[in-house]
């Protein structure tokens, strides 16, 4: 009796212990079988092309998942819903702020990897840049914009902030810092290389930060794109912006500015300290690499042609004809000479010459108000809350992250100051995949009253 007891026990013990074998091994299948395939694949590139992919399906039912030849240059795909973060959806953000923080020290791919050769360039287009907007743009074919990148590191953020304003009638020129690594360098140039409308800057810069570097880089490239005959305005970005808007959205609104220039200026929180005394730039030993800048006791002269300095910003949307009177104006040359040993002149030469009415600069403003309106950048100087202090870089601007995703596609301005791949590199995921899903529509430009209203807009 004992003993039969016994052996029942046993045998259904045997029993549970097969079923729930079998389970498991079920379960960990569907697990392996799903890591398997996140990893490689570039969700977005998947989604975003889905309607191709549907129709290759169709064609060839049994192809499943995209094997790319580039695989180790598909950034990596972090699993939230980009949607949900731009509405506000806390449990989506609670999840997005996890996943983040498991992240610990995120690292962009390795500028190694860019080591695309130009018989390579069909593959790499088709596996990176092969959206319907990357080949032709017909509604904005007669409205070519210009554009300079200026970088000094992580050639993943150049390529994917090219991915997303790259459109074939466009003009670009990159200039990378004389200081960067080869590596940088190298990568920079072979995707360079793939694209007849993308430039490497002809003469390149040591750039350091509020020195008149900054502002040569920017002129060395503007030279280099005017060139190009047809571009109706130039935009200067870094290559640790994002856009807000899309191509199309762009050419809408630089169509309402019709050759004004859209640039920031200050007359009363000018900073004369910047400009009323003699800056010199500091060596380092051993060496002639400039390092940083000091103020001098010595003051400058007043600035040429009766020139009142205007605080700005060093971005901005300037017209073409604009552009040209930088280049060959002998005032434009005289000011950007006395600039030389000023603190960042980058601020205040677009917004001197753009402001003083009496230099008669094509598309300037014409009148003295402060402050002014502009909408070419959004940057966060910290008047908002930075939600991660290890965001809060180290020049008082806040890097943008996931939470503030739910404010940036309302924003007016053409691009977001600043973002990165090893901060956050989840708002950078989802503000490529807003802009990349906006430029397969074109719809008409939301809040295109509040650009016509622009005050360097008004007849005065
Ligand atoms: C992609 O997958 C292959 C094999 O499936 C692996 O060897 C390679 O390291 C993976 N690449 C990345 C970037 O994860
Ligand atoms: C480029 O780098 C990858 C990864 O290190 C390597 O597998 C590949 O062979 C390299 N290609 C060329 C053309 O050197
Ligand atoms: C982009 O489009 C894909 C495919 O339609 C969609 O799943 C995704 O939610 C969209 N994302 C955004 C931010 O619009």
């Amino acid at each position: 009796m004992q003993l039969s007891i016994n052996r029942r026990l046993l045998r259904n013990n045997c029993l549970f212990f097969f079923i729930t074998l079998f389970l498991l091994e079920l379960f960990f299948i569907s697990i392996k079988k799903d890591s398997n395939q996140i990893p490689n694949k570039s969700q977005f590139g998947q989604q975003i092309d889905s309607t191709n992919r549907r129709r290759q399906q169709q064609q060839q039912p049994q192809q499943q998942q995209q094997q790319y030849f580039f695989n180790y240059l598909q950034p990596k795909h972090h699993s939230v819903q980009c949607n949900a973060l731009y509405e506000g959806d806390q449990d989506e953000l609670k999840h997005a702020l996890a996943l983040l923080s498991d992240l610990k020290h995120p690292q962009p791919i390795d500028n190694k990897y860019y080591n695309i050769t130009k018989d390579q360039c069909a593959v790499y287009k088709s596996e990176r840049f092969n959206y319907p907007y990357h080949t032709r743009d017909e509604e904005n074919k007669n409205y070519p914009i210009a554009f300079t990148i200026l970088m000094y590191e992580h050639v993943e953020a150049f390529e994917r902030l090219l991915r997303v304003i790259y459109r074939p009638q466009n003009y670009y020129c990159v200039h990378v810092d004389n200081d960067a690594s080869t590596d940088v360098y190298d990568g920079v140039k072979n995707i360079v290389q793939c694209f007849d409308n993308v430039i490497l800057v002809s003469k390149r810069e040591q750039v350091v930060y509020a020195t008149f570097s900054r502002l040569q880089a920017d002129l060395n490239c503007m030279n280099d794109l005017f060139k190009y005959a047809n571009w109706k305005y130039l935009l200067n970005v870094a290559n640790t912006e994002l856009p807000l808007k899309t191509n199309s959205e762009l050419v809408k609104i630089l169509k309402i500015y019709r050759g004004y220039n859209d640039i920031e200026g200050r007359w009363k929180t000018r900073n004369l300290h910047r400009t009323e005394y003699r800056w010199e730039t500091i060596r380092a030993k051993d060496s002639d690499k400039q390092i940083t800048i000091k103020k001098t006791n010595e003051k400058k002269k007043p600035p040429p042609s009766s020139i009142e300095i205007v605080k700005g910003s060093a971005y901005g949307a300037f017209s073409r004809q604009f552009v040209e009177f930088v280049l060959t104006s002998p005032i434009a040359k005289e000011l950007l000479d006395w600039s030389r040993d000023t603190y960042s002149p980058d601020e205040h030469y677009w917004a001197s010459l753009n402001f003083n009415t009496h230099l008669h600069a094509p598309g300037s403003y014409k009148a003295k108000d402060d402050p002014t309106k502009w909408t070419a950048r959004f940057v966060n100087w910290g008047e908002r809350n930075c939600y991660d202090p290890l965001l809060v870089e180290r020049r008082g601007i806040c890097v943008f992250g996931i939470v503030d995703l739910a404010i940036l596609p309302n924003r007016r301005e053409l691009f977001a100051n600043k973002f990165s791949l090893t901060g956050d590199p989840i708002a950078y995921q989802c503000l490529e995949e807003l802009i990349m899903n906006k430029s397969l529509v074109d719809l008409p430009l939301s809040d295109a009253s509040y650009y016509r209203q622009m005050p360097f807009l008004q007849p005065l």
